[in-house]
């Protein structure tokens, strides 16, 4: 039988004492051979895992829930279980390599098919644009989720201010390039630095966020700090860290993953239990806290907002 570690459960009394809180405060080209190695993981998530975490009080966060009534993931899980390959591809070393990891200065520019250019400082960044909350799952593709409450804004707000050009059609979005701190970075299997990109539609959505921080508090590093985008209706792989770089262009972005693995990973992403990984399932997922697997929901369960984006499209050719 496989031992579940009781860190991974959220127990109880942690729950009910935030909700007692919460009453008084608010690399080089891939060889085939090389990619069938790899993936967002090299293997899909095995029952079980664990997730090691200090008991700490969980920091404030405005809700309890999302949407769906599914109760937020807990502080200790979020921030000690993490996909962050440019420090480690073992998720729980993750937390402890990335301390210290050097989050000032730290500017964002934004450039490519635009009229106004701009290099946007991240105490701009979290001024200039008001920061919200926003409950979101975040499905990965390995097959686990969580209920992440973050804090940012409206990737369509920043983009309306650099105002694109009428050729562009995509946005690239580029991690930021340390090997120095990033131990990963030195691993040379990886066409380093991590690249993601959406349509322009979909960057606009206005489900899709950059977030700055989670649960009340700015992002640790781990996390993709100190800005990173979250875009809940696609696997997990998407919502790309500690980013740098955002170009308007009009061309389709190859992603890192796209060129690592192609053949198991395309652009677009989308959560979709009717898709399979060529290596597993994605019909059920795990979520951090529980035990047992539930079932996926297309587009994470997003459908209703996003559906449109894609209406005519085949999701089994455009995964
Ligand atoms: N961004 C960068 N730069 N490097 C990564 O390895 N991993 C991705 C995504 N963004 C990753 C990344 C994957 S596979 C997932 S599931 C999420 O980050 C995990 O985010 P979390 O650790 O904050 O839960």
């Amino acid at each position: 039988m496989v031992k579940i570690r009781s860190s991974e459960i959220t127990p109880e009394h942690v729950y009910r004492a935030r909700r007692t809180l919460m009453k008084g405060i608010g690399a080089i080209a891939f060889s085939s051979a090389a990619s069938a190695l790899v993936g967002c993981a090299g293997q899909p998530e095995r029952a079980g895992q664990s997730i090691t975490a200090e008991p700490t009080q969980p920091p404030a966060a405005g809700r309890l829930t999302d949407e769906l009534g599914d109760p937020l993931t807990s502080f200790e899980a979020i921030t000690n279980y993490n996909n962050f390959y440019e420090f480690s591809m073992n998720k729980e070393a993750v937390a402890r390599l990335a301390q210290g990891f050097t989050l000032s200065p730290w500017v964002v520019t934004v450039g490519g098919l635009v009229n106004n250019p701009r290099i946007y400082d991240i105490d701009e960044l979290r001024r200039h644009f008001p920061q919200e909350e926003r409950v979101y799952r975040l499905r990965c593709v390995e097959g686990w989720s969580m209920v992440i409450p973050w804090l940012g804004f409206p990737l369509a707000a920043l983009l309306r201010e650099v105002d694109p050009k009428s050729g562009a059609k995509y946005v690239r979005f580029e991690t930021v390039m340390r090997p120095e701190e990033m131990p990963g970075q030195r691993d040379p299997w990886f066409p380093w630095p991590y690249v993601e990109g959406l349509r322009l539609d979909e960057a606009m959505h206005p489900l899709t966020i950059l977030a700055t921080g989670l649960y009340g508090k700015h992002l640790l590093p781990q996390n993709g700090a100190p800005v990173r985008l979250v875009v809940p209706w696609k696997y997990g792989f998407k919502s790309i860290k500690s980013i740098v770089r955002i170009d308007l262009v009009d061309t389709q972005p190859t992603s890192l993953w796209m060129a690592a693995a192609p053949h198991e990973y395309g652009f677009y992403a989308n959560v979709n239990p009717d898709v399979p990984h060529p290596r597993w399932s994605q019909a059920t997922e795990r979520r951090i806290g529980e035990l047992g697997r539930r079932p996926t929901l297309l587009f994470n369960g997003y459908a209703e907002e996003v559906a449109a984006l894609y209406a005519g499209m085949d999701l089994r050719v455009n995964y």
